[in-house]
């Protein structure tokens, strides 16, 4: 989740300097902030500091990230014209500075904790570029997967060639774990989930067994998309807080791990109401291994550290970290 730009002083000293892109752009100053959660919270994980948009920009998309807002296109991406746009990625040449940020990290993280390499899935992608900024219905990019069938096809083919070769060569550099944020697939029908998106984000979790590394599948109001999402593929699927932990396992089968699923919000109440929602996320986990304790979704700008680190001590407490 973004965890670093959310709540922590010293991320946000570095923030009033460098804007967002330029963070990721230097290398040794993006490794830093990768690890700037690891080392206030001692959480067991670092993601790499990155957003989701930098594999399109890298290939010449014009995307600027606003505050408060997210991601802006000025020239959505709509048309058959427009397509011509989205050429396929050459990490080597195109996002060296993410290579060496993770290579960076690498270096300097401890052999316990693990950096999780990541991408945006298509659907997620796909949303910004035919928005052309956040959106709550998703009009514009409905309109063309149920208008244009063959134009949603090539955008998603496309999106997803980027996104498995982006997440390739994450493996390659480091990354030792890998997770694909389909943050906003839960606006769709189970049906159009397995016609229109299913196919592209199972393609890239298959071209991806041959790295050999663990993969996350991450979505928000997913209740009735987890089994899809699942047989899409990942070998974690993370789950935000709409749906008990325990009946999101059963879901998608004991044989996949699951991440999840607190509410962020908790944090901004008393510290008695974080815990005792910790305390049921990790009831409903039940001990059983494959459980990677999170939040259901990111962080809140204002959440008080202090809740965010007895969280993570109470974490350690109840579920020590096994190898
Ligand atoms: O935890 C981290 O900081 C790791 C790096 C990270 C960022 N974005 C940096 C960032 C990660 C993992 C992301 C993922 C991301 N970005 C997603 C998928 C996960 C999710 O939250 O659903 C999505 C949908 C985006 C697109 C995006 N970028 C949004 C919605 C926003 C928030 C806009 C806002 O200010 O509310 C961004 C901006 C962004 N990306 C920030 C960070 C740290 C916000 C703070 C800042 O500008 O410094």
């Amino acid at each position: 989740m973004r965890q670093a730009g959310r709540a922590l002083p010293e991320y946000r000293r570095i923030r009033e300097r460098h804007d967002l892109l330029a963070i990721t752009h230097q290398p040794e100053l993006c490794a830093e902030v990768t690890l700037q959660p690891l080392r206030r919270l001692g959480v067991d994980a670092a993601i790499l500091f990155a957003d989701i948009m930098t594999p399109l920009i890298a290939i010449g998309l014009d995307v600027r990230i606003v505050e408060h807002a997210g991601p802006v296109l000025e020239q959505p991406v709509r048309t058959e014209a427009d397509l011509a746009r989205l050429r396929p990625l050459e990490p080597d040449q195109d996002v060296p500075f993410v290579l060496e940020t993770i290579r960076l990290v690498r270096q300097q993280l401890s052999p316990e904790s693990a950096l999780i390499g990541f991408a945006g899935a298509p659907f997620t992608l796909a949303s910004y570029l035919v928005e052309g900024r956040a959106s709550r219905t998703f009009e514009q990019t409905k309109r063309l997967m149920y208008s244009r069938p063959d134009l949603w096809d090539r955008l998603m083919s496309r999106l997803a060639d980027v996104v498995a070769t982006y997440l390739a060569a994450q493996a390659r550099a480091g990354a030792q774990v890998l997770q694909l944020f389909d943050s906003w697939v839960g606006c769709l029908s189970p049906a159009d989930y397995c016609r229109h998106v299913q196919p592209y984000s199972r393609g890239i979790f298959q071209s991806l067994q041959a790295h050999d590394v663990p993969t996350i599948h991450f979505g928000t109001d997913t209740g009735w998309l987890l089994a899809p999402m699942a047989e899409a593929g990942g070998s974690t699927i993370g789950v935000d807080w709409r749906v008990p932990l325990d009946a999101a396992w059963a879901a998608i089968g004991p044989e996949r791990g699951i991440q999840g699923n607190l509410d962020p919000l908790t944090l901004l109440g008393p510290w008695p109401a974080v815990e005792e929602a910790a305390r049921r996320v990790l009831d409903q986990a039940g001990g059983r291994p494959g459980h990677i304790f999170n939040l259901g979704h990111g962080l809140h700008p204002e959440t008080p550290l202090d809740n965010l680190e007895r969280l993570v001590e109470l974490v350690h407490e109840i579920e020590p970290v096994r190898p």
